[in-house]
């Protein structure tokens, strides 16, 4: 674990989530600690229900109301965990971007890509709305979308198109970190290949840190830097992401790495 003073990571520790559901707790996240250094690629892995999600927004706050949270979240030596709303949401957009699981979330539906993008640029920077669509232009352009897009409603785009609109979307204040939920889940396979591509291209490139949660660890080895491991809201295993999947410790590993090998076969 890096200080907690390291203004160069997310350093997530003994994070639990805990929702109330029909009067029942439910543990989705329990006592996890992890990190997120800038400049590298963490993949967070684990079957459905494992709690990435949970983790994943807890981050940034965006547990939905009535949930449980404990643990220190530090940023640039700041617990996150401790600020209120207001201070949080400076946070979000400019320093952690998420692109959430199912692209859809990003976007308001009668707002055009053009405007989501001006509007945060606006809100955000405070850039006005000429320079904002000159960078929106890019922003639609780094993620692999034609300009022209712009004009279109989030409905009038391919679900590929709309995820790389997302992440154009939480690249617009140029955020240190950015957090993908399943960014690729809902596409076929060579799309799927194709965006995940673009943002491990554009997080390299522009030396950002990623929490890529998915639930395909063999794609997620290829990709990361270090691999998490989620099983019941517990972190099972983690460490480099080559011997995670090479000589996995736990059998929990193994048996993931299985699943997804039966699935490519059955194919
Ligand atoms: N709002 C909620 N209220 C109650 N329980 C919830 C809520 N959201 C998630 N859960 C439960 O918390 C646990 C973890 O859910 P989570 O969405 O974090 O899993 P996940 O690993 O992201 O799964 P998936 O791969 O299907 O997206 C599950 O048991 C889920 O049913
Ligand atoms: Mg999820």
């Amino acid at each position: 674990m890096r200080e907690r003073s390291d203004r160069d990571v997310i350093a997530v520790e003994r994070m639990s989530v805990t929702y109330m559901s029909g009067g029942k707790a439910v543990h989705a996240v329990k006592n996890c600690s992890f990190c997120v250094p800038k400049g590298e690629i963490v993949g967070l892995v684990g079957e459905s229900g494992s709690g990435k999600s949970s983790a994943l927004m807890a981050i940034p706050g965006l547990p939905p109301s009535g949930t449980l949270t404990s643990g220190e979240i530090y940023c640039r030596g700041v617990n996150l965990a401790i600020l209120t709303e207001d201070d949080l949401s400076a946070w979000r957009w400019r320093r952690i971007a998420i692109v959430p699981q199912g692209a859809m979330n990003s976007f308001t539906p009668h707002l055009t890509i053009e405007r989501h993008i001006t509007e945060v640029l606006s809100h955000h920077l405070k850039i006005p709305k000429k320079t904002g669509r000159e960078r929106a232009a890019e922003l639609l352009s780094a993620a692999g979308l034609d300009s022209r897009v712009m004009t279109r409603y989030p409905h009038e785009l391919s679900g590929g198109q709309k995820q790389r609109a997302a992440l154009a979307l939480a690249l617009a204040c140029e955020p240190d970190f950015l957090l993908a939920d399943e960014p690729t889940t809902a596409l076929d396979v060579i799309t799927q290949k194709e965006v995940l591509e673009t943002i491990v291209s554009i997080v390299r490139e522009r030396g950002m840190g990623l929490l890529l949660v998915t639930h395909d660890l063999p794609l997620a080895a290829g990709m990361c830097d270090t691999l998490i491991v989620m099983k019941d809201g517990e972190i099972a295993e983690s460490g480099p992401a080559r011997q995670v999947s090479k000589d996995p410790r736990h059998p929990y590993t193994r048996l993931l790495i299985r699943a997804i090998r039966e699935m490519d076969v059955a194919r």
